[in-house]
């Protein structure tokens, strides 16, 4: 090589785009994203529950256009440039790839297509739980059972998820420090400075129109798949109080939906209105058959909802409330015990003050509101 020649090696400063515009605009959105969806599932909870859905489908829609860029984007978004085989992934773990790479490393790629998984198993667990268990969204025909499995699944994904971006970014700061460059600037920027000895890229071109049209393709099928099933889904508790029951089972509460308790809940209940939690609420015998009838009738079993799942035959205390269940606890931890008490609430019992439709037994997530205090 002679003089001339060298002086013409790209030196050290030079710098070389390695991160497009596409793929920084998604790492920083996914980022957002996740953070949000982390935030309101973990600490904020139900009454976020809007939010936290639309933070975690957005999440899963950039992980899809992030899939279609990795066939179509340019060099080092491509999965080709990072998904190596698993002995060169193992020889870089052991310190025996020796040359930088400028995309991924080969251990670092495997990193990416495991966030990109889990993100998607995640959203779908969730979707699963929507649909099965409160009766929401594309998957909302699924079995309670299956649904319940799902949030359960989504818990753990979610946990995963965390340990996996903390490890993410353990790992961007060590390799930051030892290859002496800035690999969070480097996903701002989108530049790194190019070395001698790097591992040089296949050169491929991004096909940014195609990969648009796949993305819109993709995304009008979603809409279509997601408009097809929703409305009223099967086991939706009965809309209509039996009249009778609404006139004599509301003069002192709130109408307590028959799908809350199971039918021989209900009929302790009814065979004991003379000695009904402290008052006296007896009726003549043909209004007390035709109650509980009706209540036997539509009680949990015939209900695919939350509350009809968790509060019926759950262990109550000797006064059989609802309020006094460990189901009911666990779903409550949130709201100060104060705050029950207070106007216009004044009691646990009074469920419609912060469930808009307790009256209809579905208890939505999307539907609580705590009302503000009012002076007494
Ligand atoms: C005379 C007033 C009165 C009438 C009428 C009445 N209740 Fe009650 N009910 C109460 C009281 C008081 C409580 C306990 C609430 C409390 O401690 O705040 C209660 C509690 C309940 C609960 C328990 C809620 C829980 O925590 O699990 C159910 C269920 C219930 N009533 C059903 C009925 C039904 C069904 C009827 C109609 C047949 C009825 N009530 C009519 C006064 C009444
Ligand atoms: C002070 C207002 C308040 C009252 C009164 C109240 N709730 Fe709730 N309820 C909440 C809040 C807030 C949440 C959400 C808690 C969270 O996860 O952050 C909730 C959650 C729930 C859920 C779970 C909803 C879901 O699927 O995420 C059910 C079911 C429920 N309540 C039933 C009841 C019943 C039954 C009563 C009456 C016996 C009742 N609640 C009384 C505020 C209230």
């Amino acid at each position: 090589m002679t003089d001339a020649a060298t002086s013409h090696m790209p030196t050290r400063r030079d710098p070389v785009l390695v991160w497009d515009i596409w793929v920084r605009l998604f790492h920083w959105a996914l980022v957002v994203c996740i953070a949000t969806a982390a935030v309101t599932g973990f600490v904020l909870g139900a009454p976020w529950i809007t939010l936290h859905i639309a933070s975690g489908l957005l999440a899963m829609a950039l992980v899809a256009a992030r899939i279609v860029w990795g066939f179509l984007g340019p060099t080092h978004a491509r999965f080709r440039d990072f998904l190596r085989p698993p002995a060169e992934i193992l020889s870089h773990l052991t310190g025996g790839d020796a040359g930088r790479h400028l995309g991924h490393n080969p251990a670092g790629g495997l990193m990416m297509l495991g966030l990109m998984a889990v993100v998607e198993l995640l959203g779908i667990a969730g979707l699963t739980g929507l649909g099965g268990v409160l009766r929401t969204g594309p998957l909302l025909s699924l079995p309670y059972g299956i649904g319940e499995a799902g949030l359960e699944l989504h818990e753990i994904l979610a946990i995963l998820l965390i340990v996996m971006i903390l490890a993410h970014v353990a790992a961007a700061i060590f390799e930051s420090r030892r290859s002496r460059e800035n690999l969070v600037r480097s996903m701002v920027t989108g530049t790194k400075e190019r070395r001698p000895g790097d591992h040089p890229g296949r050169n491929v071109v991004s096909r940014p129109r195609i990969a648009l049209t796949v993305i819109a393709l993709l995304a009008g099928l979603t809409v279509q798949v997601w408009q097809r099933d929703t409305g009223v889904p099967d086991g939706a508790p009965v809309a209509v109080l039996d009249e009778v029951f609404a006139e004599e089972c509301t003069a002192c509460h709130v109408a307590y939906h028959p799908s809350l308790l199971s039918g021989s809940e209900w009929q302790v209940i009814m065979a004991n209105l003379d000695d009904h939690f402290v008052e006296d609420a007896r009726l003549d015998d043909e209004t007390n058959a035709r109650i509980t009838e009706w209540l036997v009738a539509h009680d949990a079993s015939s209900a695919q909802t939350r509350p009809a799942h968790v509060f019926a035959n759950a262990r109550k205390d000797p006064t059989g409330r609802i309020t006094e269940t460990r189901a009911w606890d666990d779903l409550h931890e949130n709201v100060a015990e104060e705050t029950f008490l207070r106007a216009p609430i004044y009691s646990k019992l009074n469920c419609l003050a912060c469930h808009a439709d307790a009256e209809t037994g579905w208890f939505s997530p999307f539907l609580i509101e705590i009302p503000k205090e009012t002076s007494k």
